[in-house]
């Protein structure tokens, strides 16, 4: 099963303006965990708008969960693929938690007792079972993502789709909102996007797609990405100290048969290689 097709997609915002995306293809299967990555203004939120229909292509199709996206279809497309953007504060319409998760599924006409039962799920699925009752506004801002992603979770889409969902968290909120994707992934094997130019947060990852210029510049694997460090950099990414040291230190005999995205794995990696020299 296909979750995600972009068809040779064209999309520009006006006549007067380059495509932002031009004759793009994309496709991602159901189940996969992929990152997509990218300098700003790569085109990345571009993809994530089109994929639910907030914007429509001029040229091409775009095909979710083998439905493809017309005018017409949009509402339940947005059922098939849900949606966490950067900015915490923006997604919270309730007074409680459990309000806040609620909105979605009203807005869908879900019986009530269904409704609360969805709550309760999707809110243990992110680990907040004990804040339904919490005024948003008092929660950290890993928390808020958290249950942003609970109520994306209550309407039970085939796709999450995150966009730089961690970028506005400290170093504990991203981790926070990482071990949650990872749990659902686990858990639920849903089709997980993350888009990001955080090269860490590859670390969940099966698949990396890096763009450039609204192109796809690279489609690998999570393990491979960085044995193209210098491209990477060339276009704008920065590489994650520990991959950097580990590229330094090969120089002196360091063998490294993945690198690094923790300083933890370092730092294990050479002492395993210490002890063998
Ligand atoms: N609402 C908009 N109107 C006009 N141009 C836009 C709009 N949003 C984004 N763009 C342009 O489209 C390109 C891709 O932007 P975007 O998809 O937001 O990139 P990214 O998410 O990778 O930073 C950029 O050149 C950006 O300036
Ligand atoms: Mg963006």
């Amino acid at each position: 099963m296909v979750a995600i097709e972009f068809r040779d997609v064209y999309f520009r915002y006006n006549e007067d303006t380059p495509w932002v995306l031009k004759n793009f293809n994309l496709k991602i299967e159901s189940k996969e965990t992929v990152a997509i990555l990218g300098h700003n203004g790569s085109g990345k939120s571009t993809i994530a708008k089109l994929a639910n229909g907030l914007l429509m292509p001029q040229a091409g199709e775009i095909f979710i969960d083998d439905r493809k996206i017309t005018p017409t279809n949009v509402w339940e497309i947005r059922q098939k693929i849900g949606m966490v953007f950067q900015n915490p504060e923006n997604q919270f319409v309730g007074t409680t938690v459990r309000d806040d998760v609620a909105f979605g599924l009203e807005n869908r006409a879900i019986a009530r007792e269904e409704m609360l039962r969805r709550i309760q799920e999707s809110l243990q699925q992110v680990g907040m079972e004990a804040y339904e009752n919490h005024e948003p506004h008092h929660l950290s801002g890993g928390q808020k993502q958290r249950v942003a992603i609970a109520s994306v979770m209550a309407i039970h889409p085939q796709v999450l789709l995150l966009d730089e969902a961690t970028a506005m968290l400290d170093p504990r909120g991203k981790k926070e909102i990482l071990a949650t994707v990872l749990s659902l992934k686990e858990q639920l094997a849903i089709t997980t996007v993350m888009i990001t130019h955080d090269l860490q947060e590859i670390s969940i990852a099966d698949r990396v797609i890096v763009m450039n210029k609204g192109a796809i510049f690279k489609d690998t694997t999570t393990d491979k990405l960085f044995n193209s460090h210098q491209e990477l950099q060339s276009i704008g990414l920065t590489i994650p100290l520990s991959v950097q040291l580990a590229i330094e230190l090969e120089q002196y005999g360091y063998p490294f048969s993945t690198y690094p995205l923790k300083q933890e794995e370092l730092i294990e990696t050479l002492w395993k290689s210490h002890l063998k020299m």
